[in-house]
């Protein structure tokens, strides 16, 4: 979900509005504001943010908005955010979970009237307590947030009590600095536009904000937190001509690429320069890294496991977040978490990680939020600086993620002493090449989007890839699931045999990953096998001629043991050329958020 929130004196249901627009990305299944002048007005729409009509009222200074990604309760009207309580005069808007809010809910029902199925309507009624026993909104936001167990964001505002009051427990939150204005996100995204100075809550934060001051405490204290400048500029967060965002952001990625590398490859082309802040004696005497992570960054933690096991001699486990737990008898002192995570804010993940860090192993993030929690949560955070990413699909993250995870391979292979020169240049050879090679991708785009067209109706996709071809095999499917809506699935070439098989028919490409680091000679026979049932073939493929099984090529450029990073990017524009022939919506497919910050 996405939350936003404005205090000043311009056009406060259009900032509000915009704000939401730019969160939609964070879930899309409802929406409302309010706006607080004199009276507080509130608009709510099962829908879209287009859908509501931005009120216009004319006195008001005040605004907080919520677009809803459902967790308790139907998208409808009456679930959606703000909630307010008996009085209609307290609303507030919320991300995350109250896990007491049943118990909650009965101790305050005999005396007040519930209307929507969430968890979030608690809130409103607790604050009406308390204001009705004489408290300033801030100590009634204070004294409810301690009866709350959970995770959250929240913003509140009621009429005729001055400001918004913010607070956070876990779920993520910032507020921006504009002249004489304040702004509210659930990330930066939301008020980008208007200024770049941003202040990050920290867990257990209460702020208060009017218009002129901006006063935080926490734990009853007045506390002061730093003021920081993002890099990231409105442009960066706009879509630049493309029809979506997606497609922007895949034609990003040689940029992002470039960012992700830059500075951290000396000049020579034979070191790497990655600030890794752990010790090195630590980093020599590692015995596992687990990695955790959740979707497209759990793939991108495959690739990574494939790269550090075999250059960085080093055991990998790789752990899908929410089914973590740290177990056996490793010794927590030679165990490294590795969190992967572009937004650096899903929850399964950072729960993980937390009972990591409670088993006492050190952790390490890969992230692309500056400031976001698992940067707070980690003893060392390594950024992919692929700028901000809007469309729910990650792209760029992950291509980036992987372009990074390998400098971090050669960083730990070089202080392990596993690697020789001659892989240390053949790795840091190939990462210089990716961004050239994405581009030459990027430039096929017409002959990818003519095959995405002939089989967009087929009635299922299958990826097949070894090594590194098998986390792009599954993350190349993950695409088209989520954007086309179509069955898709990969699967490790040599276990099609095992009963994929049984699903390969005349109208079910098969998509194969031919290229440097795939062993692809023997994906090569598991091509023939579907071939000679039938199904059409697409291989990935630095050389046209390799297999006459194929009926299509999408050519790879030679980008050495990174090449089926190349290919995934190939895949991308193939599930976006799919979801665009079927008129998705592509930036915001149904039911999916691009950022998960609930269990
Ligand atoms: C959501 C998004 C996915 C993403 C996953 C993990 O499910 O829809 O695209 O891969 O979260 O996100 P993270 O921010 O942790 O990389």
């Amino acid at each position: 979900c996405g939350i936003t929130g404005y205090i000043g004196a311009e056009d406060t249901g259009r900032i509000v509005h915009d704000g939401l627009k730019n969160l939609e990305y964070r879930g899309y299944d409802s929406a409302g504001i309010a706006l607080a002048g004199d009276d507080l007005t509130i608009e709510k729409t099962e829908g879209e943010v287009d859908d509501l009509t931005a009120p216009h009222a004319a006195a008001a200074t005040v605004g907080i908005g919520h677009t809803r990604w459902s967790t308790h309760g139907e998208p409808t009207e009456t679930n959606a955010h703000p909630h307010t309580d008996c009085t209609g005069e307290v609303a507030v808007v919320h991300n995350g979970i109250i896990d007491n809010y049943d118990a909650l809910k009965s101790e305050l029902q005999p005396r007040h009237i519930f209307e929507s199925a969430t968890d979030t309507e608690v809130i409103p009624h607790l604050i009406e307590d308390r204001l009705a026993d004489g408290a300033s909104l801030v100590a009634a936001v204070q004294r409810t947030t301690a009866q709350l167990e959970g995770s959250f964001a929240i913003a509140v505002t009621a009429a005729g009590h001055d400001g918004i009051v913010v607070a956070r427990e876990d779920s993520p939150l910032l507020l921006g600095h504009g002249d004489e204005t304040t702004f509210i996100g659930s990330d930066a995204t939301a008020f980008i536009e208007h200024t770049n100075r941003v202040t990050y809550l920290e867990s257990g934060d209460i702020a208060h904000l009017t218009t002129d001051s901006v006063t935080i405490y926490n734990d009853g204290e007045r506390v002061t937190r730093e003021t920081e400048t993002l890099e990231w500029d409105a442009e960066a967060a706009g879509k630049s001509g493309y029809d979506h965002y997606m497609l922007k952001e895949i034609h990003e990625q040689p940029r992002a690429l470039r960012q992700a590398i830059s500075g951290r490859i000396d000049d020579l082309g034979t070191e790497v320069e990655l600030d890794v802040g752990l010790p090195e004696e630590y980093l020599h005497s590692l015995e596992e890294i687990q990695i955790i992570a959740c979707g497209t960054s759990y793939h991108a933690g495959l690739y990574a496991k494939e790269l550090l096991e075999t250059h960085a001699d080093i055991r990998v486990t790789v752990h899908i977040a929410s089914e973590y737990e740290f177990t056996g008898d490793r010794d927590p002192w030679r165990t490294l978490v590795l969190a992967i995570t572009q937004s650096g804010e899903t929850a399964d993940t950072l729960s993980a990680l937390r009972e990591a860090n409670r088993a006492g192993a050190r952790s390490l993030a890969l992230t692309n939020t500056l400031g976001s929690t698992v940067t707070r949560e980690v003893d060392d955070t390594i950024f992919i600086r692929a700028g901000p990413e809007i469309g729910v699909a990650a792209t760029k993250t992950f291509v980036s993620q992987v372009a990074t995870a390998t400098l971090l391979t050669v960083h730990l292979g070089m202080i392990r002493g596993s690697l020789t020169g001659q892989t240390v240049d053949a790795l840091l050879n190939s990462i210089q090449d990716l961004p050239g090679a994405v581009q030459q991708i990027l430039d096929q785009e017409s002959t990818i989007k003519r095959a995405a067209q002939q089989y967009a109706d087929s009635d299922a996709f299958f990826y097949i890839g070894r090594q590194a071809g098998y986390p792009v095999a599954i993350e190349s499917a993950l695409k088209l699931k989520e954007i086309a809506y179509d069955h898709a699935e990969g699967f490790p070439a040599g276990e099609l045999k095992h009963g994929p098989l049984a699903l390969v028919t005349p109208d079910t490409p098969v998509i194969a990953l031919l290229t440097a680091g795939t062993n692809a000679e023997k994906t090569q026979h598991n091509i023939t096998e579907v071939a000679s049932r039938g199904a059409p073939t697409i291989g990935l493929t630095g050389s046209p001629d390799v297999d006459p099984d194929l009926d299509l090529t999408f050519e790879i450029p030679e980008c050495g043991l990174m090449e089926p990073v190349a290919a995934n990017v190939a895949l991308q524009l193939f599930a976006y050329h799919v979801a665009n022939e079927k008129e998705r919506p592509i930036d915001k497919p149904r039911n999916l958020a691009k950022s998960v910050t609930v269990e």
